[in-house]
């Protein structure tokens, strides 16, 4: 009996970017094999294979990485959001309204929530999804939380450290995080964060939440130095977190520890946007040596968006990344800040298929555009440029191009 696996050729790409060892190769082809990449080369070298898809001439690069998502909530928070536009600030306060209306949901409700934002990341081009909990802020409601993500979800960080719950008192909630809540959480997650900024979480309570995840075995995540200098990078160097996110206010000190370890700076510019703080100086990252991501942050306060093509295409137009780069950000650079980047052989540190990379090994994660070269990104935001998405090799997303419609005549016949 022949127990090999059906592969699949795929072929008529004008542009394979491969963010990988083999840079961009041109006229390219791919086989995938039991949902990892089998082979990739020049179409004009491309073995036979057991079915083969024609994609007609496009550019393909490896799906999203998206390491920093907030997809567990219910609830809208447009009301803020006008307010700001209105010239409000920001602040770490709204928290409570999502948790409210969080917890009031439901299970079923918040499912079906949850499966819609996925659906609309994979139609985005997004293909690995990290998601934190921060949104029930009590035992039963993180739990419930946790649960939840972990069965639709790559990643899942446990953020109780999201904010004091309104009417706790805040060295007693820190005490909850630190002891039952994350007990209960611990088995159905894989990373711990905290909010360590003004209205959030200090210094010190930071460090009590990332010491006694990291006691239980997660590994470390911090959002910091989002609405203001403050701690948060400097202690997630210091404690060897995977990633240290937001980094809108850095000191010259900061870049200087992030470019001196294995911390990746994620950057999340439709946040930055949403709520009106300056860019984070990811050019500045960059030209240090910091290992940089790039995420969307979808969640109903600061970033509403799944769009991961929004965020590169910020990043090129008003953050100055060349297209290469901002590519690279938004996929090995995301996979780096969940540990899950490749390491040789398209696979990650755990020996699991890397994620961000079309490598022979790798997870066959694609994203396929409608257009014949990926700089459209950025010189046609906006525009619908996901044609598929590939997820482990299955076709998880197909957009089909608009038509002229056949009941409307020309302007002039
Ligand atoms: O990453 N900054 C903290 N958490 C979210 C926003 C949460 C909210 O306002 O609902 C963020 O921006």
């Amino acid at each position: 009996m022949n127990s090999r696996a059906q592969t699949t050729l795929l072929t008529g790409i004008s542009e394979l970017r491969t963010v990988s060892e083999l840079g961009t190769i041109n006229d390219a082809a791919v086989i995938i094999e039991d949902g990892r990449i089998a082979w990739v080369g020049a179409q004009s070298a491309a073995p036979a294979a057991d079915e083969a898809s024609d994609l007609g001439g496009r550019a393909v690069l490896p799906g999203w990485v998206d390491s920093h998502t907030h997809m567990v909530f219910a609830g809208s928070r447009a009301e803020e959001f006008e307010a700001r536009m209105a010239g409000e600030d920001y602040a770490a306060g709204g928290i409570a309204v999502t948790m409210e209306a969080t917890r009031s949901a439901g299970p079923d409700a918040l499912e079906g929530l949850l499966r819609e934002r996925i659906a609309a990341a994979h139609a985005g081009g997004t293909t690995t999804l990290e998601t934190k909990t921060g949104y029930g802020l009590d035992v039963a409601s993180e739990l419930a939380a946790a649960e939840l993500a972990a069965r639709y979800v790559d990643e899942v960080t446990f953020l109780g450290a999201h904010l004091v719950p309104p009417g706790a008192e805040t060295e007693e909630y820190v005490d909850l995080v630190v002891g039952e809540m994350l007990d209960a959480v611990a088995p159905h997650v894989g990373w711990i964060d905290v909010f360590c900024e003004r209205g959030a979480f200090t210094e010190e309570q930071s460090r009590r939440v990332l010491e006694a995840g990291r006691r239980q075995g997660l590994g470390l995540r911090v959002h910091g130095n989002q609405l203001g200098p403050g701690a948060g990078v400097r202690l997630a160097v210091e404690l060897g977190a995977a990633s240290v996110d937001h980094v809108n206010y850095v000191t010259d000190a900061d870049v200087a520890a992030l470019a001196g370890s294995e911390t990746v700076a994620t950057i999340l510019p439709a946040c930055d946007l949403s709520t009106r703080q300056p860019l984070a100086p990811g050019r500045q990252l960059l030209d240090a040596g910091v290992h940089v991501a790039i995420a969307s942050n979808l969640n109903p306060g600061t970033s509403y968006t799944s769009s991961m093509n929004f965020c590169v295409a910020t990043a090129v137009l008003q953050q100055h990344f060349t297209l290469d780069e901002a590519i690279h950000a938004a996929t090995t650079g995301g996979a780096r800040a969940l540990r899950r980047h490749d390491v040789g052989g398209g696979l990650d540190p755990q020996g699991r298929p890397a994620k961000g990379t079309i490598a022979v090994g790798a997870s066959a994660d694609l994203h396929v555009l409608t257009s014949t070269h990926a700089i459209d990104l950025a010189y046609r935001p906006g525009m619908p440029l996901t044609w598929q998405t590939y997820h482990a090799g299955e076709l998880v997303s197909a957009w089909q191009l608009p038509q002229y419609p056949t009941n409307l005549p020309p302007r002039k016949a």
